[in-house]
């Protein structure tokens, strides 16, 4: 028995755009993960991405292990798309219970090294559909007698050096997203976001490449997260196990932010760490 047995979950975001690991055949990112275990855990899930080929590629991955899903483009920084993958989500399975907004970009840098259209774009894409996906898909939640939505931010929410408008949005997703969670907690909507640190996921071997080597030694545990273990986390948040939890926010990072404050001390003192 999984854990989402008989439900419907849209994953926007769905795909991986980047590279594979070095011997892996598919490129595993937070969100194909996360789609993937999905339908381990006995959901149906509808892949919703700007690439339909990577949409294509997760819903292909999930059905060659028996599961059941589907593939839809979209480009969440247009509200009609926004509207259609969960129109599309009900038409196909009947109802929808489950959604991930996965989708996040980082554009910019520093206050001085951000153009205003970047700012823009990433206000869009980052924060705005969001809202827009939340928007159709509660409605449908509730019609359905409820369901559970994790909204995927990072742990630049709560600490500086990525972007600003990396930063910003992230760190605002929180507050749309506890909004929702109280506004709709007695429909039986579920709201949560998730705070991933250091992942080797596809989007930073796209844009970083392999940072293994440099980042593990500031990260406690001493080694970047893998897509499957955002992906775990998602799914607990999702499932009933999660039942009492809403509005709140799950930081998964191998304890990178509580160690920052070790990290400075030992900055100062690296002979005794005091
Ligand atoms: N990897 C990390 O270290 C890390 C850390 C913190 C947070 N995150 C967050 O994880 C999420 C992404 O992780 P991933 O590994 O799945 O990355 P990814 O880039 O492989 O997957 C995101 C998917 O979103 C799609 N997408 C981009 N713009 C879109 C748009 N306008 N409309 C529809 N789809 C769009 C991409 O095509 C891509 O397939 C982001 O929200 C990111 O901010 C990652």
């Amino acid at each position: 028995m999984g854990r989402l047995d008989g439900k419907i979950a849209l994953i926007v975001g769905g795909g991986a755009d980047g590279p594979p690991n070095s011997g892996e055949k598919l490129s595993i990112g937070n969100g194909r993960a996360t789609a993937i275990m999905c339908a381990r855990e006995g959901a149906a899930v509808m892949a919703a991405d700007l690439k339909l080929d990577l949409a294509r590629e997760t819903a292909d991955a999930i059905r060659a292990e028996g599961g059941a899903a589907e593939a839809i483009a979209c480009d969440v920084s247009r509200e009609e798309d926004c509207r259609r993958i969960v129109d599309a989500t009900v038409r196909k399975f009947g109802r929808l219970n489950l959604m991930v907004n996965n989708v996040g970009i980082a554009l910019g840098g520093a206050l001085l090294r951000t153009a205003t259209d970047q700012f823009d774009k990433m206000y869009t894409v980052n924060l705005r559909s969001q809202f827009l996906t939340m928007r159709y898909a509660v409605p449908e939640m509730t019609k359905a007698g409820g369901g559970a939505i994790v909204n995927v931010s990072s742990l630049s929410a709560v600490i500086a050096g990525a972007g600003i408008a990396y930063e910003a949005t992230k760190a605002a997703l929180l507050g749309l997203s506890r909004s929702v969670a109280v506004r709709y907690a007695r429909d039986g909507v579920r709201v949560n976001t998730i705070l991933p640190g250091l992942i080797n996921s596809s989007m930073v071997r796209r844009e970083i490449g392999d940072r293994e080597a440099r980042v593990a030694p500031r990260i406690p545990m001493g080694r970047q997260g893998t897509p499957w273990e955002i992906a775990k986390a998602i799914v607990f948040l999702l499932s009933d196990d999660a039942s009492y939890i809403t509005g709140t926010e799950l930081i998964v990072d191998g304890g990178l932010r509580a160690g920052e404050g070790v990290r400075r001390r030992e900055d100062r003192n690296p002979a005794t760490g005091g």
